[in-house]
């Protein structure tokens, strides 16, 4: 039997795609390559030294989808990663983002029902939570508003998954919901290497690091947290990776929806990230205190209790590695 991967050739498919093979499972991808190369699924047929099944393949494409599932009777289940995911892209293109988010999803899961393929396994983001009243945040925390259209895209897609599986119970649904995830494969293979300027923070600092930008800005240092910086829980990709494998093997259980969240409910500021990054590392990282970014929030931090007592899962790797991969990763693909 196999499990479907979509977004399979981005930065936590692809890790994703690792371990699953590691753990002895056969895997297909589709993925539309928006975001991310076939090369990455060459990097993990090197890294596992076993073979993926690739399909370049849009979530939207309910023909491609139709045939996939009719020609690939053996899969079981699907983890889901398809999707856009830049923040400040979903707010200049809203309908882009609802689209190819939420309309991708409906696709999906359609052609995964007639097909009677009801096991899924959904990327959420702890995005979902909004400003926390209260930290840690428990999946019992309440979903908030979110302040961008991506962040809307994941509370719906979250909403329909659940709907669905209320009125069908054949369906087992399992939401991840994401902290902040960093790091690289420890190979240094693969890893995250956005196009263009990063949003996020530590694709930001390797850039800084390797001299492809001057500086680091800080986005505000006026917050109510000891150093004024925004605290946040940064998890090794290789450790999200492993909650997949933990996850898959939940929803073939057969129990409903299901939410987790994978964090390591360690939060650090970006000081403390900033001074993580040149000790693990002994680079120097300048940067400059600006204003706040819009949207973002003081601090937030999970309480990964339930997945550590349902899935058996617990973040393993620490800052110092985080911090580490990342660098190997970004000189190999700089060299
Ligand atoms: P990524 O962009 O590296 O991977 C997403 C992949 O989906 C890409 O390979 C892209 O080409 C593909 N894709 C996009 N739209 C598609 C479509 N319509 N059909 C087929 N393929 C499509 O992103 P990632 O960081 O690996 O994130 C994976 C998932 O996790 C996303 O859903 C993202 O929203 C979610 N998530 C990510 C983070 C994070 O910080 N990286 C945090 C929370 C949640
Ligand atoms: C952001 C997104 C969130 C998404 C997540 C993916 C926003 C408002 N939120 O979360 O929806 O799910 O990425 O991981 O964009 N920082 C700097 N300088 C930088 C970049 C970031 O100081 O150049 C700070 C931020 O202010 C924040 C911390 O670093 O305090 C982490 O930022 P980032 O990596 O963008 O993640 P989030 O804001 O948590």
């Amino acid at each position: 039997m196999a499990i479907l991967v979509t977004g399979g050739c981005g930065f936590i498919g692809s890790h994703t795609v690792v371990e699953l093979l590691n753990a002895g499972k056969d895997v297909i991808v589709i993925d539309n390559l928006d975001n991310s190369s076939e090369k990455s699924l060459e990097r993990v047929k090197e890294i596992t030294g076993k073979d993926v099944t690739f399909y370049k393949l849009d979530i939207r494409d309910r023909e491609g989808l139709e045939k996939l599932f009719t020609d690939r009777k053996d899969i079981e289940g699907c983890i889901h990663f398809a999707g856009k995911k830049a923040v400040g892209e979903s707010v200049a293109f809203p309908w882009e983002y609802y689209e190819n988010n939420i309309g991708g999803t409906l696709t999906l899961i359609d052609v995964m029902r007639k097909h009677g393929v009801k096991n899924l396994i959904f990327s959420s983001s702890s995005t979902v939570y909004g400003d926390p009243d209260s930290v840690p945040v428990t999946e019992e925390s309440p979903v908030k508003k979110c302040t961008n259209p991506y962040g809307s895209t994941k509370a719906m897609q979250e909403t329909i998954l659940t709907d669905i599986q209320h009125a069908d119970s054949e369906w087992n649904i399992v939401l991840l919901r994401y902290f902040n995830p960093i790091g690289a494969h420890k190979s240094g293979k693969i890893g995250e290497d956005p196009n263009g300027i990063p949003n996020n923070l530590m694709p930001y600092i390797t850039q800084v690091a390797v001299g492809k930008l001057e500086y680091l800005r800080v986005f505000g240092d006026d917050y109510p947290t000891p150093d004024g910086t925004g605290i946040r829980d940064y998890i090794h990709v290789v450790d999200l990776a492993k909650g997949h494998v933990c996850a898959v093997n939940k929803v073939m259980s057969g129990t409903g929806v299901n939410i987790y969240n994978l964090g390591t409910g360690n939060g650090y500021s970006v000081l403390e990230i900033i001074q993580a990054f040149e000790k693990a590392n002994d680079v120097k990282i300048p940067y400059v205190i600006k204003e706040r970014r819009e949207g973002d929030i003081a601090t937030c931090y999970a309480d990964p209790k339930k997945a550590y007592e349902e899935l058996g899962w617990k973040a393993e790797y620490d800052l110092e590695r985080m911090c580490k991969d990342s660098w190997r990763f970004i000189r190999n693909v700089s060299k």
